[in-house]
């Protein structure tokens, strides 16, 4: 997709009460503006304007089926979107703010634009702990409709760095604040008529199910049903060998623990600092002049689950849907 014309200059500034009165300012008129979350960074404008949605959707160049998530302050915000059953409830109060999305049935008359929803009854809900994204929905009142802010079928950004390499002169302003302390996306889960993963990510599905308190559990078959789950859309530019003991030719191979490699998502072997290295670990994996990449294995177990999900997206092979 071609960038929005006229392109814009996109600016870089650093976290403070002057890059939160200009990121208002510009979502006030419409525009998206890249903001750090926890999880990754984000691409947010008013989840209540068609037209600074569409924009969202124009800057990633992003197929419009896919909906977004919408960012709020607290619950007592959600719940003017969202409804919210018991188990829902549980789960946000033992949740957020923090890494969980809760997918709920969308409340009539809750302003949200029918495009973040992509025509779905359902509305993704998220209340972010980080303290900037925290200070914009504070700054602008408004519940902000936010992807992660890459270029779409790319790697989520953990850094502004990142950011500017796929839309650098499609979005006006990003606010940085350095690297994202859990560098991979929210868990999604579903609560409606029972509970089911969505996206596994930071907090488990255990842990999840355990505060959701919720007899029955539906798991849907293919494991994952967020519309945005196509295969391909955390890849890199680079083809992705998985399971890998050591580099073939041409390769250079990501470790963990006891397998060195050229880079490692942890010396240690800890997994939570994998997940939080993985996105940076590929954004600089492409960036080297070797032409394929390959991962060794991480165990599939805690967050080693979410971050085994983004290793296998990343090596399935582009789909012609993805642009
Ligand atoms: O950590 C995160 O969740 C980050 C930060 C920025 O908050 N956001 C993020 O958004 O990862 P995005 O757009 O890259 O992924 C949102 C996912 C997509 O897979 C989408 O299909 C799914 O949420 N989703 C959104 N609304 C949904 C709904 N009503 N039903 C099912 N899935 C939904
Ligand atoms: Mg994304």
């Amino acid at each position: 997709m071609s960038p929005p014309n006229p392109p814009f200059s996109t600016e870089i500034r650093r976290y403070g009460t002057a890059a939160i009165e200009e990121a208002a300012r510009l979502i006030g008129e419409g525009q998206p503006v890249a903001v750090p979350t926890e999880t990754v960074y984000g691409l947010a404008a008013d989840a209540t304007s068609a037209t600074a949605v569409a924009r969202i959707y124009e800057a990633k160049g992003r197929p419009g089926f896919n909906p977004l998530i919408v960012h709020v302050r607290d619950l007592e915000q959600a719940d003017t979107i969202g409804t919210f059953d018991d188990a829902a409830r549980r789960v946000a109060e033992a949740f957020w703010p923090g890494a969980v999305t809760l997918v709920v049935p969308l409340r009539e008359g809750s302003g949200i634009a029918p495009a973040v929803t992509a025509g779905l009854p359902t509305v993704a809900l998220r209340c972010p702990s980080h303290e900037v994204m925290q200070a914009l929905l504070a700054a602008t009142g408004l519940p902000l409709a936010a992807p992660s802010a890459n270029a779409s079928g790319g790697v989520s950004p953990t850094s502004a760095d990142h950011v500017m390499k796929t839309l650098a002169g499609r979005i006006p302003l990003i606010i940085d604040a350095g690297t994202t302390p859990l560098g991979l996306e929210s868990t999604i889960v579903k609560v409606a008529e029972g509970i089911s993963l969505l996206r596994p990510g930071p907090v488990s599905f255990e842990e999840i199910l355990s505060v959701a308190r919720l007899g029955e559990t539906t798991m849907p078959a293919s494991g994952i049903e967020a519309p945005g789950q196509l295969e391909s859309h955390y890849a890199p530019a680079k083809p992705l060998r998985l399971n890998a003991r050591e580099a073939e030719a041409g390769e250079w191979l990501i470790g963990f623990g006891a397998i060195a490699g050229d880079d490692s998502l942890s010396t240690d072997g800890n997994l939570a600092e994998a997940a939080s290295h993985l996105f940076e670990a590929l954004h600089r994996a492409d960036a080297q002049n070797r032409p394929r990449i390959a991962v060794a294995p991480i165990p599939e177990h805690g967050i080693g689950l979410a971050v085994n999900d983004r290793l296998r997206r990343a090596a399935a092979p582009r789909q012609a849907t993805v642009a």
